[in-house]
């Protein structure tokens, strides 16, 4: 059995989108990760195939009707093995961390992803269902379809198997709650900038060293709020 994400969308065909591609797309070919949509619009109850109303209390744009959406779960559900979470995707949502994203990796079962549109879902049905509110960062897409492909390739790297290299995911950003350092390659001599000495000396303490004091420095100027975390974790 392996790793079953049911998309819930009116726009079925963003995906598998840029998940196709890269190691990613590798792991679908291959059956690490399965990949299904549901069309929220065939669960519509009228003629029109109406999926969305104007809002109670007045405002701007149209809210996604509870029963359409209630369908569309519903049939997310019985499609995949029992278990899986759900997650709505929102800028309302909880900020998307690599905590999160290893959490989500380790329930093998997989997940169901719905993806709004317009003013959103009504709440009662992301209350119904406790749905894990999520939010990729805090700046408002005209939809929940990219940021559910941005979870989607965080989570299926993490995936057994995906990865080649076990290595890159120990080092990089945020498993360790600091940035990572720098890194060069070829040639030593690119338009007179040249890789910092060290990295050249073999002697990997040196080098180990120097990574973890530019890993600091970077987290230190950039990110005040990982900085004082990583302290905090240290005591
Ligand atoms: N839908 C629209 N904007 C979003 C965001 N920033 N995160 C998650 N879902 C969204």
């Amino acid at each position: 059995m392996s790793f079953h994400a049911t998309v819930v969308t009116l726009f079925p065909e963003m995906f598998p989108g840029g998940l196709s591609h890269s190691l990613t797309g590798k792991a679908l070919i291959d059956g690490k990760w399965t990949l299904d949509t549901v069309q929220v619009r065939d669960y519509a109850q009228d003629k029109h195939h109406t999926v969305d109303d104007t809002p109670y209390g007045g405002g701007a744009g149209m809210v996604m009707k509870p029963d359409v959406v209630h369908g569309a779960l519903e049939a997310a559900v019985s499609q995949g093995t029992p278990g899986r979470r759900m997650i709505y995707l929102t800028p309302r949502g909880k900020p998307l961390s690599q905590a999160m994203v290893r959490n989500y990796a380790a329930n093998d079962n997989g997940l169901i992803l719905l993806c709004g549109r317009y003013e959103g879902v009504d709440h009662r049905v992301i209350e119904h269902w406790q749905m894990d509110e999520v939010s990729i960062g805090d700046y408002v897409l005209t939809g929940g379809e990219l940021p559910a492909q941005i979870l989607l390739d965080a989570v299926v790297r993490l995936l057994p198997d995906v990865l080649g290299n076990k290595e890159s995911l120990e080092d990089e950003s945020f498993e360790l709650g600091i940035l990572e350092y720098p890194q060069y390659t070829k040639p030593q001599n690119w338009k007179n900038k040249i890789v910092p000495g060290v990295l050249l000396s073999g002697d990997h303490q040196k080098i180990a060293n120097w990574r973890q004091e530019e890993a600091e420095r970077i987290t230190r100027e950039r990110r005040p709020d990982l900085w004082q975390a990583f302290l905090k974790s240290r005591d």
